[in-house]
C-alpha cells in the first residue's frame, strides 16, 4: 500500500508518535552539523521529491528541500506557472508522470479534492504541504514543538483563538489521535468544519467551542493561533472586525497556565491575530516550531517512505 500523508489520521497515533520520536532523535544527532549534510545514515539517499506549489511558501519549500537533503536524497519544485499544470493538464496525467520519474510528491493546493485525486492516480506517497482543508505536516512540527518543550501531549490543554482554518482542522484532528483537548473561541461565521471535531470527540478529544476568548484560554498549555485571513482569501474588513477580539494579547495569555507556550505556524500578521509582546515574548515557541519543520519533515518522509512507524 502506498503510504499518502493527506491527513494526519492517514498514519494514526503510534505512527504520529514514532515521527516526534525520530525527530528528536535526527535533531539531537545533527547537532553540531552543516544545515546541507545528509545525515550518517542516508536513510533517502538516491530519492527524489517533487514538490508541487499552487500557492506562496517559505517554510513548507525551505523545510521540505532541506528535509529530504539530510535524509541523502533530492528534490525539485512545479509551480502552476512553469509546470503544464498551469496550462490545464490534468492532476490525474501529472500524478501518473511524477510517479514514474520521482520517488514521492510534495503538494501544496487550494481544492483538498485536487490531492485526493493526485493521490488516487499516484504511485508513489504523496504529502500534503497544506490544502485549504488541513496543513498536516505543520501539525507535525508543532506537536514535536511541545513534546521538546516539556509539555506530554496526552491531557493537555490548547486553547486555538481566530478564525476555524486548515491548520485548526489539523489540531483537532491531532487531538483525537495524541488524546488532548483543543477550546476553540472563534467568531460566529467563522467555524471549524464539524467532520474533523466529530472524528476526534470519537476517539475521546475534548473539543470545547467558545465565543469568549478568555474562557478558551484559562488554564490553557498551549495557545496557538494562525492569520485571520489564508490564501486564497480576501482581505475582508468586516472578517478582521470580528476577529479582533480573539487577538492574543499578554492580557489573554496571563490567563493561561504560567507555563503556557504561545505557537504561530506563521507567517505572522503582527497587529492582527497576536501582538508584537507575545510573539516575541518569552511563551513564544515560534522559532523552534518553524525550525522543527526540517525535523518533522523528515519523519513524514520517513514514514511516507516506509522506513518509519
Ligand atoms: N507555516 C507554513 O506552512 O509556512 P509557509 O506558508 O511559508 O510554507
Ligand atoms: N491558514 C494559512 C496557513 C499558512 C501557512 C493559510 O492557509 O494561508
Amino acid at each position: 500500500m502506498t503510504r499518502h500523508f493527506l491527513n494526519l489520521s492517514d498514519a494514526g497515533g503510534d505512527a504520529i508518535a514514532a515521527m516526534i520520536a525520530d525527530a528528536i532523535d535526527r535533531k539531537a544527532a545533527r547537532k553540531s552539523w552543516p544545515k546541507g549534510q545528509a545525515d550518517a545514515d542516508a536513510p533517502l539517499a538516491g530519492h527524489t521529491l517533487a514538490m508541487i506549489f499552487e500557492k506562496n511558501s517559505t517554510r513548507t519549500r525551505v523545510s521540505f528541500d532541506m528535509a529530504i537533503r539530510q535524509l541523502g536524497g533530492t528534490s525539485l519544485i512545479l509551480d502552476g506557472a512553469t509546470s503544464q499544470l498551469g496550462r490545464g493538464e490534468t492532476v490525474a496525467d501529472t500524478a501518473r508522470v511524477l510517479s514514474r520519474m520521482c520517488d514521492a510528491i510534495m503538494i501544496r493546493t487550494d481544492d483538498h479534492a485536487k490531492i485526493e485525486e493526485m493521490a488516487h492516480h499516484a504511485s508513489v506517497p504523496v504529502i500534503n504541504g497544506l490544502t485549504d482543508l488541513s496543513h498536516p505536516c505543520q501539525i507535525v512540527a508543532d506537536l514535536l514543538t511541545v513534546v521538546e518543550h516539556g509539555v506530554a501531549l496526552p491531557g493537555s490543554q490548547w486553547a486555538w483563538l481566530g478564525d476555524g482554518n486548515n491548520v485548526l482542522h489539523s489540531i483537532v484532528e491531532a487531538a483525537g489521535l495524541m488524546k488532548f483537548d483543543v477550546r476553540i473561541a472563534v467568531p460566529e461565521g467563522y467555524d471549524p468544519d464539524p467532520s474533523f471535531e466529530a472524528e476526534a470527540r470519537a476517539r475521546g478529544a475534548q473539543i470545547i467551542h467558545s465565543r469568549d476568548p478568555q474562557a478558551a484560554v484559562a488554564g490553557a498549555d498551549i495557545v496557538v493561533t494562525d492569520t485571520w485571513i489564508s490564501m486564497g482569501q480576501s482581505h475582508a474588513e468586516e472578517k478582521l472586525a470580528a476577529m479582533m477580539p480573539y487577538q492574543v494579547t499578554p492580557e489573554l495569555m496571563a490567563l493561561a497556565r504560567p507555563t503556557a507556550k504561545f505557537l504561530h505556524c506563521l507567517p505572522a500578521h503582527r497587529g492582527e491575530e497576536v501582538v508584537e509582546a507575545v510573539i516575541d515574548g518569552p511563551q513564544s515557541v515560534i522559532w523552534d516550531e518553524a525550525e522543527n519543520r526540517i525535523h518533522a519533515q523528515k519523519s513524514v518522509l520517513l514514514w511516507a517512505l516506509g522506513r518509519l512507524g
